[in-house]
This record gives C-alpha cells, structure tokens and sequence, in this order.
C-alpha cells in the first residue's frame, strides 16, 4: 500500500514542484523582509524569529544526516537516509525550560535535510521547513536550531526537505521534553514503515521484552493511522501530541488509532504487551502477548474529566475543506488532495493575539491527518459533537466524512506550515501556509537551495 504511494508521489512530485514554485510561501504584505519598502511597523521577516542565540546552551545535540544501510530486526537490510547512522535517528532527551541547541549537519544527503520539530512550538526561524523558515542543508553544510520548549511531552523529529521521500528512507527520530524535575515516558516506542520492508518497531535491535515501564510514549512516523493494542493490564492514556489529558480513565480491549505524526502516551497499570498492529509487539516486564486483530477504537473526543472545550467569540474563522479529485496527468488517470479546492491554496493570515476557529471538512474518501505548525489546537468539536475531554492535538486525523472545529491561540508569529501528514498528500499539494499579518520570509521553493520541503 506504501509502496503505491509511493509511486503517487512519483507520478505527482514533478507538476506539483513547478505549482509550489509559483505560489508565493510568504504572507501576502507586500512588505519585503529587507524592511525598506513596508513602512508598517509591525512588518518582519521570518529570520528574525529565533531562538535565545547568546545564551548558553543548558542542552547541546549534533545530529548528522548520512546515507547507511541500515539493518532490520527481520535481518533485511534498507538503503536508508540517517541520522548519526541509524533510523530512527537518536532519541532525543531536554527538559521544558531548558535552551536547547541542536547543530545539524549534512554528510551526503543530495536531497538536502532541515530539522523540523513536529508537534513543539519553537520560534519560527527554528521550525526547520525548507522554502519557508530556511534552506535546506546540501552536503558539507550545517545549520544550528535553538529553542526552549515551554511543553512537555512526547514529540518527534524529522526532515522537511522533499519530506514524503526524506522521512519514509529514514530522517527521523523521536524527542522527549520531559518536565523540569526529570521524567516523562520510560519508553519510546516509534513506529515506522520502510518503503520496501516490513513495519518495525523502534532501531533495529529492538528487544521485544523489556523491563516493565510506567509510561510509553507512542509514535507514528508513517504516512497513513497506525493501529497500536495495549494488551495484559488495564492502562490510561495520559497524553495525546504531547498534550496531558485531564482524569484518564482506565481502559481495556480498546485499539488506539494514531493519525500520522500523532504521538499517544500511554500507561499500563502492570506488566503489559504493546503492539503495533501488522508490526511488531514489545512486552513491558512480560513476554510479548499477541494483541487482538481488531476491536472498539478509543476516542478522545470523550474520554476523562469534562472540560467543557472554550467558546467564542472568535476573531477569525478559518475553513479548510479536504477533498479528493481523480484527474489525469499526461494521459494518466491520477488522484489529487485539494484544500478547498486547490493544490497549495493561499495562505491563511492571522493577527497576532486572535481566538482563531478552524472548520476542518473532509469531503473526500481518504482520511487527512492534518498538522498545523508551531501551535497546539484544541477539539472543540467532532460532526457536531462537543468533545468534552480536555483534548489538545497537532496530528488531527480527519478521516472521509468528517468535520472537526478546532481552536488555537494566534501566539506564536511567523508563517507556518499546515498540512496533510501523509506526506504524499503533501507533496503533491495538500499543503498551505499560516501566515500572520506583517511577517513574511525570504526564503522560497526552488531557487538555488533547491528548496522543496514536502
Ligand atoms: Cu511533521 Cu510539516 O511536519
Ligand atoms: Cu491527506
């Protein structure tokens, strides 16, 4: 089925390059980010938006991107894109509050890498997107990120450079903030599914039994949901996209699916079976447990302490309506994923401070796991449903049929990405951009960085 997509994005990739190209990624002030010809006095370029860069680091990483074969746990071997020469690449460990630096840099990726934060609200310049917050990173350079993450949680990286290709062969990895005093899960668990191989779970070596853990932090880095199964003892699901929920209840025989980019953490209340379903299956304190092949699916939607979501008034109402349009490309039957309507539609604006409400209308037949930069949005509501837990996401999946109301505060500026995680969809051009008034950047698609993030 990947695989398939694969062979989509293929078919897709090289109209939809060209159609990005012309597409402005900046917001549509007209001040230029040199600042000579917008005499507005908010006006500002993206690059300006960084991270402390005079403070000492509390926390320092180098990662760098390489090619190596990379080998699995079923003894196949893949031809992957690393970093520091494993997929998933380092898992990253910081705390909230602490000044993190991370230096990236490029061995021999021709594609070029950038490091994007995924689900953490970094200063803009630091969001690491190709064409939008920088260029991507061709081979012998580097690039430095900087940021303090005021969450905690369970989130991931990876690149934002010809991302539909980059992260399927291997740039990834998943990033822990855990709170001030220490702590957080005691496991991560990724799951990701190679091009031409099998899903696996976490490196290569991954033991399959495990000592036993309190809290496992779950991590899709696929394209489309994965299906997770707790199996052996009742658990709680304590976090969703690196978000706490308020008063978890203790769940059992329930299927957790989880949207691509979506994370879940989750915690067994004794020695417990965790299993990807189609992947492998880690045991915590126990010998794995097959888990059931199917079964209820867990919805946040309702799930712990009522929290009645917020209410309006709104300063601005956004809608984005996900379609699916079969079209033919050079005589050949093809499939695009539109937001309303179009492939990279203009960018959405924003002023800095708004209550901003996004209606998210799936009228097609494949499900969006819709990933909104730099902000945290909360579910307010699902095909009129209010969601009454406390239910905060950046990985939405809205499948076929489905509309969701989603709230974010407008606190974070810059020009944002939003769009489809599966990075197909992306890359052909389900992708725009959240921009809030008066900022704007210079970098773009194309050019001389070769610049294509999706
Ligand atoms: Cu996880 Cu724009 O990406
Ligand atoms: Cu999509």
């Amino acid at each position: 089925m990947l695989a398939t997509g694969a062979i989509v994005l293929l078919g897709a990739g090289a109209t939809t390059v060209a159609l990005h190209a012309d597409t402005p990624a900046a917001a549509p002030s007209a001040g230029g980010h040199d600042g000579h010809h917008d005499p507005g006095p908010a006006a500002r370029s993206v690059t300006g938006l960084t991270g402390d860069r005079t403070a000492e680091p509390d926390v320092r990483f180098t990662l760098t991107a390489r090619t190596a074969t990379v080998v699995l746990a079923s003894g196949a071997t893949v031809d992957a894109l690393t970093f520091d020469g494993t997929a998933p690449g380092p898992e990253l460990r910081v705390r909230t509050g602490q000044l993190v630096e991370v230096v990236l840099r490029n061995a021999d990726v021709t594609e070029g890498v950038t490091l994007h934060w995924h689900g953490i609200a970094v200063p803009n310049a630091e969001d690491g997107v190709a064409g939008v917050t920088q260029d991507a990173v061709a081979p012998g350079g580097e690039h430095v990120y900087r940021f303090r993450p005021d969450e905690t949680g369970t989130f991931w990286y990876h690149a934002h450079q010809d991302s539909a290709r980059t992260v399927a062969r291997g740039l990834f990895g998943a990033l822990v903030v855990e709170p001030a005093g220490g702590g957080g899960p005691d496991a991560v668990l990724v799951g990701h599914t190679w091009p031409d191989g099998p899903t696996v779970v976490g490196t290569a070596d991954v033991p399959v039994r495990r000592e036993p853990a309190r809290r496992i932090g779950l991590v899709n880095t696929d394209s489309t949901t994965q299906t997770w199964a707790v199996v052996g003892a009742p658990f709680t699901v304590t976090a969703i996209d690196g978000v706490d929920l308020a008063g978890p209840t203790p769940l059992e025989g329930v299927l957790l699916r989880i949207p691509a980019g979506g994370r879940m953490d989750v915690e067994p209340a004794g020695p417990a079976t965790v299993a990807l379903l189609g992947g492998p299956a880690v045991g915590f304190g126990t010998d794995p447990a097959a888990p059931p092949a199917d079964g209820p699916v867990f919805d946040p939607l309702t799930y712990g302490t009522a929290a009645p979501p917020p209410g309006g008034p709104f300063d601005r109402e956004l809608v984005q309506v996900l379609d699916t349009e079969r079209t033919t490309r050079r005589g050949v039957p093809s499939v695009v994923w539109t937001i309303n309507g179009e492939l990279h539609p203009p960018p959405a604006v924003v002023a800095e401070g708004e209550w901003v409400r996004i209606t998210i209308r799936n009228d097609g037949t494949d499900a969006h796991p819709m990933h909104l930069h730099g902000h945290h949005v909360r579910v307010l509501s699902r095909d009129g449903v209010p969601a009454t837990g406390a239910w905060w996401t950046d990985s939405l999946g809205v499948e076929a049929g489905q509309t969701y109301e989603v709230a974010f505060r407008a606190d974070n500026p810059g020009v944002w990405m939003d769009h489809c995680h599966n990075l197909t969809h992306a890359a052909a051009g389900m992708v725009l951009h959240l921009a809030y008034e008066g900022v704007s950047t210079p970098y773009t698609p194309g050019g001389g960085a070769g610049n294509t993030p999706e």
